[in-house]
């Protein structure tokens, strides 16, 4: 079960994530959660990425790409994994898509949370308040939903070509619970009713 959660800044990737990883008891693998904990730690990688992440750019693909390629190598990853936030461009969707063949594996489902702008807006303003995270201010928010959809809304269209890869949109401007529920309808017809 190889799953990418797919979808703008804000769109509820990691509300989601936690629900998901939870009734499918699969790892959680987020690209984002990997690199703020590293610029917490001041390790050298995270030193390298907090200035790119603090002004809402990418950090190199190559960079991710080998966070990523070592990540799926631990023993909880053999079975599947859910991905969030991860693959942002083109490129790491076609060096995903490589590393899994290498591993006899492919991407099963890009399951995609659609959020109208105005309201992914307000909603990093308010974690804003309540969070304090370096990247959720207005200015950052705007670079960080311009580079979605110049460099990362493509790879929804990548894989809508890829045989075996299915590409699912939910809306998710409604409450958690009910995005939660669109998900899980989703998840369980690709995974478990297919059993
Ligand atoms: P990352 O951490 O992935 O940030 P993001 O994609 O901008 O996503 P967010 O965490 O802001 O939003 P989310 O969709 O997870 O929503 P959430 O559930 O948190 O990446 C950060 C940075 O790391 C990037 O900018 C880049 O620099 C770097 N990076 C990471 N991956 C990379 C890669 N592959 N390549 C290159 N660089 C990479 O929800 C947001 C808020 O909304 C929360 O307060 C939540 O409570 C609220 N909320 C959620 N759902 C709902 C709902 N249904 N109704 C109301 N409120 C809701």
């Amino acid at each position: 079960m190889m799953t990418i959660l797919f979808g703008p800044p804000g769109s509820g990737k990691g509300t989601q994530a936690e629900y998901i990883t939870k009734r499918y008891a699969l790892p959680h693998v987020s690209t984002g959660e990997m690199l703020r904990d590293e610029a917490e730690k001041g390790t050298p990688l995270g030193n390298e990425v907090a200035p790119i992440m603090a002004e809402g750019r990418l950090v190199p693909d190559d960079l991710i790409v080998r966070v990523i390629e070592s990540r799926l190598r631990e023993p909880d990853a053999s079975h599947g994994v859910l991905l969030d936030g991860f693959p942002r461009t083109v490129p790491q969707a076609k060096s995903l898509d490589a590393m899994l063949r290498r591993m006899g594996r492919r991407v099963d489902l890009v399951l995609c949370l659609d959020v109208p702008e105005d309201k992914l807006i307000q909603r990093l303003l308010a974690r804003a308040e309540q969070q304090g995270r370096a990247d959720d201010n207005l200015e950052t928010i705007q670079t960080r939903l311009d580079v979605y959809k110049r460099d990362t809304l493509p790879v929804l269209d990548h894989y809508r070509t890829q045989p075996g890869t299915a590409v699912e949109c939910v809306d998710g401007d409604a409450p958690i619970e009910v995005v939660a529920s669109r998900a899980r309808d989703v998840i369980d017809r690709h995974y478990v009713d297919a059993a």
